[in-house]
């Protein structure tokens, strides 16, 4: 069995390269390995454009497209849309009761957003909701690693305490009390009173010992069904059971690719060269780049290290075109429109796979969303499991 992998993407815009080197390549070398599962988080989204509504619809078949066209396999990964399993708004609802406010508050982004995005305004519930909408995203698969950048950890973490609450809550059964008494009726008494006593030394000590035999003797014991032994168990281990799976975070390092100014790469910065660019404006855009500012003229020399064309030739090049680079430029023996060449043919031949893959889904979107709802139909499947697990565990299945 493969291991459970999650992650999600909002749908607020084209993706770009900085997405692709940041996070895509990194989906794309896990499918292979894990049970991959990969969302859009259309309510994500939401939660900071809910005043529009159009920007959403329109890129999330868009972006599904750029997962595919980055190598996502649907074959081998399950690919699907957050908004058609209300399973996860149900997860969120019942996450909520017992979730401090002040846990929400906490979480960096929190602020840091509100601070950023200055022009929205991001004092709803459901901005504050955010990281709790993502627990139950990835609560609902059970997953042991999500694979996101530095900035989304803070997030993974609350998630697990969420875990941790709701397993302490209600890893129990209803009833336990009572059905304990039932359990323990099937036994000798004399064998309860000594489970009990070993109960008591292993709480207090650890005691491996007192843990292993207890254990043995439930599990050989012809007296008691699964659910008698796995209720000991848990009495035992003073764990209850795990109903929900704290997962970890699988920390992608930032994209070393910056934006064509230097800053990060961000569609709101414009700044950005789009995963699918038409060869014009990726040229264009490069030629644009402004490099280094001691180069006024073609006879100047120059630092790459104060280039940002220099940080696209440390991604892009090999060395012998990158030692090129730092003689040419360091002599004024190439131009700078010169040293941009190598730059422009290598995205062009990284673009190159991209656009022949995505090219069958743009000419044909119908096969997109065959894609999205074969795979949000896989996801169902898990959720309705977990889901059932849940209400159970908290009481709702009357
Ligand atoms: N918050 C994530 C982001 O902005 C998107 C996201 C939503 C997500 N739910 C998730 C990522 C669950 C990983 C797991 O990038
Ligand atoms: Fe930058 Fe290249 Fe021009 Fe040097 S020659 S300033 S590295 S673009």
């Amino acid at each position: 069995m493969k291991e459970r992998v999650l992650s999600g993407m909002r749908p607020t815009g084209a993706l770009h390269l900085g997405h692709y080197h940041g996070a895509l390549k990194n989906w794309v070398d896990l499918q292979s390995r894990m049970d991959c599962f990969y969302f859009v988080a259309d309510w994500h989204a939401l939660t900071t454009h809910y005043e529009s509504r159009e920007i959403i619809e329109k890129n999330v078949y868009e972006m599904v497209i750029d997962w595919l066209a980055a190598g996502l396999d649907p074959n081998q990964c399950t690919i699907f849309l957050q908004s058609r399993l209300p399973e996860h708004a149900e997860l969120f609802t019942l996450l909520a009761m017992g979730t401090p406010i002040g846990w929400l508050e906490r979480v960096p982004t929190y602020k840091d957003q509100q601070e950023k995005l200055k022009d929205k305004d991001l004092s709803t519930y459901g901005f504050l909701g955010y990281p709790l909408l993502q627990a139950a995203d990835i609560l609902m698969y059970k997953a042991k690693y999500v694979p996101v950048g530095e900035d989304q950890s803070s997030h993974v973490e609350l998630t697990r305490e969420a875990a941790r609450r709701f397993n302490h809550l209600y890893g129990r059964e209803v009833n336990f009390e009572e059905k304990l008494a039932q359990t323990f009726a099937k036994l000798p008494s004399d064998q309860v009173k000594r489970f009990e006593k070993s109960r008591k030394k292993f709480q207090e000590t650890g005691d491996e010992a007192s843990l292993n035999g207890a254990l043995g003797f439930v599990q050989s014991s012809p007296l008691l069904d699964s659910r008698d032994k796995e209720r000991l168990e848990g009495y035992f281990k003073g764990t209850g059971s795990s109903i929900l799976v704290e997962p970890q975070v699988l920390l992608t390092k930032d994209s070393k690719l910056p934006g064509l100014d230097g800053a990060k790469m961000s569609k709101s910065y414009n700044n950005s060269i789009a995963m699918r660019e038409s060869k014009d404006t990726l040229e264009s855009k490069i030629k644009k780049m402004p490099t280094d500012p001691a180069r006024v003229k073609r006879t100047d020399v120059g630092d790459p290290k104060r280039c940002t064309v220099w940080q696209f030739h440390q991604i892009y090049s090999d060395a012998p075109t990158q030692a090129w680079v730092q003689s040419g430029c360091t002599s004024a023996s190439i131009g700078c429109l010169e040293c941009k060449q190598p730059v422009i043919d290598a995205i062009l031949a990284e673009q190159q796979p991209m656009l022949e893959r995505a090219q069958p889904y743009v000419s044909n979107p119908k096969l997109v969303r065959d894609i999205v709802d074969a795979g949000t139909e896989r996801a169902r499947i898990c959720a309705r499991e977990t889901m059932r697990d849940v209400r159970q565990a908290m009481g709702l299945n009357y």
